[in-house]
């Protein structure tokens, strides 16, 4: 995973601040005002012919409503980029509130068995895209990728939904970074 906030001190900076100092505080209280935006946390799927990963991602939104767009902002050093790259299809699973567990499982790299059909030992099931959704999830999105930016770090993928369902209740709390102690970005 990436450095939080880049690997030192990012520019730029505004005209108050001079010293070496002063770009260290201001990169430290930028990065804290970053934090403050709320998020939702999910886990993305990826699938690339036979290969198929899940990650913990909290950069997502709704970009359009006609196409139905959703731009996820992807590390270009993780194995999901990769596999979206390759595969240009990629899920997004909300996660009830009750598993916040599971989004620790994949922030590292997945185990598949395929004959269990589980990742990292959670059941699965491959969606209209074939990208992997999890059963335990509490809704998908199936996305096909549309256009993708090349943010340097991070790749945007701008996902066309094209199918979407629940698979528990439609009232079920779904995760927010604020359940969690856990951060990203900044
Ligand atoms: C709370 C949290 C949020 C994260 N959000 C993102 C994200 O939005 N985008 C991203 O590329 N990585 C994000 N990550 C990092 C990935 O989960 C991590 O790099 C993962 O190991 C990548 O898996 P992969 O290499 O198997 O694809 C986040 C990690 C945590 C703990």
């Amino acid at each position: 995973m990436a450095e939080p906030g880049g690997t030192g001190p990012v520019g730029p900076y505004p005209q108050r601040v001079e010293t070496e100092e002063d770009k260290t505080d201001y990169d430290k209280l930028r990065r804290r005002v970053l934090w403050t935006l709320p998020y939702g946390l999910y886990v993305v799927g990826s699938r690339a012919t036979d290969r198929r990963n899940a990650m913990t991602l909290n950069w997502v939104t709704q970009l359009a409503f006609d196409p139905k767009l959703i731009g996820i902002g992807v590390e270009q050093s993780a194995h999901t980029h990769e596999l979206i790259s390759a595969g240009r299809v990629f899920s997004l699973n909300t996660v009830a509130r009750e598993d916040r567990a599971i989004v620790r499982k994949f922030t590292k790299p997945v185990e598949v068995d395929e004959t269990a059909g589980t990742l990292n030992g959670f059941a699965f099931h491959d969606g209209a895209t074939g990208a992997p959704i999890l059963d335990q999830a509490v809704a998908y999105l199936d996305c096909e990728v549309r256009q993708s930016l090349d943010l340097g770090h991070h790749t945007l993928f701008l996902g066309e939904v094209v199918d979407a369902g629940f698979q528990r209740d439609e009232d079920t709390p779904v995760l927010r970074m604020e359940d969690t102690r856990m951060s990203y970005g900044g």
